[in-house]
């Protein structure tokens, strides 16, 4: 049987910290599809398919990784591949108390799933999208953060 990890998030887009995540991620499962979230909650700067895209060219060598995308709940989309296991990054203990209400959530819904956390790597447990959104609004170049064809479509939106 094979095994199956579901990576959620709304990448918005796409950072050093989510890479590190997926590389060690992939190793671990078979298949390591990662799913883009429409996350219209949060009105992200970059449409979902731009932010697949993104991770589909940053991705792209990387032994299976999959790039995906859903709507609607987690939970449901993890049953329709086929899959058990949702992969979550922790960075820093704040993000702990949503990570824990979203597991408990999501294991509610559907008991079997389970939820697993890995440890972020610690050069890039400071950082969000959000933060690096706002840093390149603000001039400042960010290749320490996210790949060069990140920082070149962060710049043709926000500058
Ligand atoms: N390194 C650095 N930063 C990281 C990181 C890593 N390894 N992993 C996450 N981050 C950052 C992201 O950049 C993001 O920053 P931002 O908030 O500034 O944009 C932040 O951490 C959180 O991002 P993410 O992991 O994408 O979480 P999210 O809150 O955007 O997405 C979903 C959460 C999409 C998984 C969740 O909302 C969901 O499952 N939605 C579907 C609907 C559903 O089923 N709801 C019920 C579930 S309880």
């Amino acid at each position: 049987m094979k095994r199956i990890a579901i990576y959620p998030g709304t990448f918005d887009p796409v950072t050093y910290g989510h890479i590190d995540l997926i590389k060690r991620g992939a190793s671990l499962f078979d298949r390591f599809i990662i799913a883009v979230a429409h996350s219209y909650d949060k009105k992200p700067l970059f449409s979902v398919e731009e932010r697949v895209e993104m991770l589909k060219t940053v991705t792209g060598t990387m032994s299976g990784v999959e790039v995906d995308d859903f709507g609607g709940l987690l939970v449901n989309y993890v049953k329709g591949q086929g899959a058990r296991v949702i992969v979550r990054g922790l960075r820093v203990i704040s993000d702990f108390e949503f990570e824990f209400q979203m597991a408990l959530t999501n294991r509610n819904l559907v008991p079997d799933i389970e939820t697993v956390f890995m440890m972020t790597n610690e050069s890039y447990s400071y950082f969000s999208s959000r933060i690096i959104k706002e840093t390149v609004k603000l001039g400042a170049e960010v290749d320490k953060f996210v790949p060069p064809q990140v920082m070149e479509k962060l710049k043709e939106k926000l500058r």
